[in-house]
């Protein structure tokens, strides 16, 4: 969608209410502000973006949601929370102008890689900060953060930080900040995985001689039922895949090469150290 800049900024009036601020409304951004939305939340929601799309900022208005496009627009507001959505690139020149509005707001940053020690340098030591990794399911209100709060976060700020990431699917808390890149790893890069084994599982379908188009639908299918199955149920994936296994039987067959010694486990394991090792080096 061709994107038209708003026609101009409108200044945040002081209101009663401490509005929560997303400061980047994109894939993920605009993620938390529709589940906000959602839970009634619009109107105390601002979401500022310099180049939000003309039919976005509609969308906004029309749920109450006010749109902005710079941290100037937020003079007067005393935000709540403030939540920074944009590309970890952009944190360094970005946030340091959110450091008036951040002062008794909780902070939550979603940007891969940039440490509370590095926003606590631009907004203040004092900073009350929440990291979050939220995944792409996100976006239909079915993804898995996992989040850390530093020391500074009063536990009412931590609840509203919950809820904030609730609106977009459930939330695990970390007592280590480093573990955040561990969970990029796995859940936050984790569904791009998994549309990697619909794309492989569609080859070795044309492999063994089924048409592409048929070979893909099937294996689309598969792991889509397969994810619906395993969240309707309380049992462990181990012993949905062990009920499913017939001893001498095809699964059986193709499982001996899945978890072999060079299978899909080690595989996974060395994808996902990598990942870990990016996100670590990303960092710095
Ligand atoms: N997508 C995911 O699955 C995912 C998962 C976990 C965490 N994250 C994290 O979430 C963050 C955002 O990712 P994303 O995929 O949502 O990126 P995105 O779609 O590019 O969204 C970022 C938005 O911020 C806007 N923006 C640029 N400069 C800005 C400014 N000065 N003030 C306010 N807004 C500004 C961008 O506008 P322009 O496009 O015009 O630049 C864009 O609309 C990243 O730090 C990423 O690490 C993403």
């Amino acid at each position: 969608m061709p994107r038209q800049r708003l026609k101009s900024a409108q200044n945040v009036s002081p209101s009663k209410v401490r509005p929560i601020v997303i400061v980047g409304a994109g894939n993920m951004g605009g993620a938390l502000a529709r589940g906000l939305i959602a839970k009634g939340l619009g109107g105390k929601l601002i979401v500022v973006d310099p180049a939000l799309a003309l039919g976005n900022a509609r969308r906004y208005r029309a749920a109450g949601v006010t749109a902005v496009k710079s941290a100037t627009d937020l003079a007067a507001t005393k935000p709540r929370a403030l939540i920074f959505a944009i590309k970890p690139q952009l944190m360094q020149t970005v946030v340091p102008d959110y450091a008036p509005a951040a002062r008794s707001a909780l902070i939550i940053s979603i940007a891969a890689g940039t440490t509370s020690e590095r926003l606590a340098t631009w907004l203040g030591a004092g900073a009350a900060i929440v990291r979050a990794m939220p995944n792409l399911p996100a976006a239909i209100g079915k993804g898995i953060s996992a989040a850390f709060a530093t020391p500074q976060v009063a536990p009412a700020q931590r609840a509203l930080a919950e809820r904030v990431l609730r609106a977009v699917g459930e939330v695990i808390w970390l007592e280590r900040e480093e573990l955040i890149d561990s969970v990029t790893a796995v859940s936050g890069s984790g569904p791009a995985y998994v549309f990697l084994l619909v794309e492989a599982l569609a080859k070795a379908g044309v492999a063994v001689g089924l048409p592409p188009e048929t070979a893909l639908k099937l294996a689309r299918k598969t792991v889509e039922g397969a994810g619906a199955f395993l969240a309707e149920r309380q049992e462990a994936a181990e012993d949905l895949r062990r009920a499913v296994t017939s001893p001498g039987g095809t699964t059986e067959a193709a499982l001996r090469i899945l978890m072999s010694e060079r299978g899909l486990e080690p595989l996974l394991r060395a994808a996902v150290l990598a990942a870990t090792a990016r996100g670590r080096e990303l960092g710095k």
